[in-house]
């Protein structure tokens, strides 16, 4: 069966430079992801020929994805070859941090750091800045505890912990991008970033850049003609929850997900794999 076409989102924002980025999210990779799959993000990379390449997090559907041989090569090499393309920043979803194995849930909270380093352009940003002539990226790794609070944590996916968020926001030293450079804050959750105590400790940011809700699980065609924040179902189960989307005149910018569902090609079919374009004009 032929792959599903790769749907694009063009945004457009008046910035302090004129550049290109490919923002995509939640690829949540896994064995039974095809090659033929990554090379046709790779060529839409390669088309778009972007700037910068930034990536919202889960990576990976769980570790146990890329446990064995070849899956962790497969997924390191696409990565590799993107990052010819242009240089690729990464944030931690919640799916990047945990094995599955005899059905206990272990936390292995650098792994992906671990299989990720040493490669140049690859930069997996853990509550840590990147900055170049053009850009400060910030990427925010919101910890297990965020997504499973309660004593003792990590029992199951409960109600994200906005706690935890301000108390990792305020351990940040400085969160005042340059105003020169056009700033991104990549952080998984969109959960809180409409909160007014959250939203002025990254008002400096031009953007955030966030994954996680998978549009709520609302397909393309109706998300032009519902538009509003709003999708179905979150990640942890609420009915219509806000945040699930972003407007295209949003500076929290929340991508849709590659791939909806990590393992079934029927349940993905009303979900076309989606990246996006961000172009800022000076
Ligand atoms: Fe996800």
């Amino acid at each position: 069966m032929k792959n599903p076409k790769i749907a694009l989102r063009h945004l457009n924002f008046s910035a302090s430079k004129s550049l290109k980025f490919l923002l995509f999210s939640d690829l949540h990779f896994s064995s039974s992801l095809k090659d033929a799959f990554l090379d046709d993000i790779l060529k839409v990379a390669k088309k778009a020929k972007p700037s910068y390449i930034l990536f919202g997090g889960d990576l990976v559907d769980t570790l146990d994805d890329i446990a064995e041989e070849p899956d962790e090569s497969r997924l390191v090499s696409f990565l590799v070859r993107l990052s010819l393309v242009a240089p690729v920043f990464l944030c931690l979803g919640n799916h990047d941090y945990y094995r599955t194995a005899k059905k206990e849930i272990t936390f292995k909270k650098n792994r992906l750091k671990n299989v990720l380093k040493g490669h140049e352009n690859i930069h997996l940003l853990v509550n840590e800045a990147f900055e170049d002539e053009n850009v400060y990226i910030f990427g925010c790794a919101l910890p297990p505890e965020y997504y499973h609070p309660g004593n003792p944590p990590y029992r199951h996916f409960a109600k994200e912990d906005k706690a935890a968020l301000v108390s990792l926001l305020d351990s940040y030293k400085n969160l005042t991008p340059p105003e020169d450079k056009i700033s991104f804050f990549l952080i998984h959750s969109p959960v809180f970033l409409k909160d007014a105590d959250v939203k002025e400790k990254l008002k400096d940011f031009n953007f955030t850049v966030s994954g996680h809700m998978h549009t709520g699980c609302v397909p393309p065609f109706l998300e032009k003609i519902w538009p509003s924040d709003r999708g179905f179902i979150s990640p942890e189960k609420r009915l219509f929850p806000h945040q699930a989307r972003s407007l295209k005149s949003d500076h929290n910018i929340i991508l849709p997900a590659v791939r909806t569902v990590a393992r079934s090609r029927l349940l993905n079919l009303p979900f076309p794999p989606a990246l996006t374009i961000l172009n800022t004009k000076k």
